[in-house]
């Protein structure tokens, strides 16, 4: 049952998975909040765990970088494991001049000039759409553990680098997206092409127009706010 990117047999892997961008996160989100961990996937070091968070089997496991990535993980959750439901949770840099670095946003829609939807499925769209029960569970999720959060339109980018000026005033001003990521336009599209569920939320760890950052240590305890945010929706 093992696929070129994955080595676990299909009962390895739990219905529900969280996905950090960072395999890395993933191994640590395993260790610090699931039990009973059993190490499910090392291929290419894409590594992912399934164990019990309060009592429910989960999995946690890596996406990468970039749709490219998310696309081929995600695809095999979904349509070669019988996953039914993803929730992304990464980190974004902040178009909005208001937003502030730790703010979790949780996705209400997708934009993306990507060509990835249209070479996955024919979809000629440009805004794909999450779970709507499940974003709401996040975003009260995350309004319950006192989170500063906020819904919105996130912008799935190609390029973290660019050689060009971003058009702020179109990205953010006329198509509203609060701020950029690289993954999650391939993962909603993979999950409504596979009649499954999938959610995103994000910690702004940058905001380029005001030149700030997250320390590494601030990403670390904020992004912990927001595994317990995803981990405790999908637990309910
Ligand atoms: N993820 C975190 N910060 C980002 C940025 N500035 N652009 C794209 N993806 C990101």
């Amino acid at each position: 049952m093992a696929t070129a990117h994955n080595r676990a047999q299909r009962e390895e892997i739990a219905r529900v998975v969280l996905m950090p961008g960072d395999p890395l996160r993933a191994k640590y989100i395993a260790e610090k909040f699931l039990s009973s961990l059993v190490l499910i996937n090392d291929v290419r070091n894409m590594l992912g765990y399934t164990g019990m968070y309060k009592g429910k089997r989960m999995t946690v496991m890596g996406s990468g970088m970039g749709c490219g990535s998310m696309g081929i993980y995600s695809h095999e959750l979904f349509n070669k494991y019988d996953c039914e439901v993803i929730v992304r949770a990464g980190s974004c840099g902040a178009y909005a001049p208001d937003l502030q670095l730790k703010e979790i946003i949780v996705e209400d829609s997708c934009y993306s000039e990507s060509t990835y939807a249209r070479t996955y499925s024919g979809y000629e769209g440009s805004i794909v759409y999450p779970d709507e029960e499940l974003s709401n569970r996040l975003y009260a999720q995350a309004q319950q553990h006192g989170a500063l959060c906020r819904k919105g339109r996130v912008h799935t980018s190609d390029c973290f680098y660019y050689k060009k000026k971003e058009d702020l005033e179109d990205l953010c001003g006329r198509k509203g997206c609060l701020g950029v990521d690289m993954e999650s336009f391939a993962l909603l599209h993979n999950a409504a092409v596979a009649q499954k569920k999938a959610a995103v939320l994000l910690t702004v760890s940058d905001h380029p127009q005001r030149k700030e950052k997250l320390s590494r240590e601030e990403r670390e305890r904020s992004f912990d706010e927001m595994i317990e945010i995803a981990l405790d929706t999908l637990w309910t």
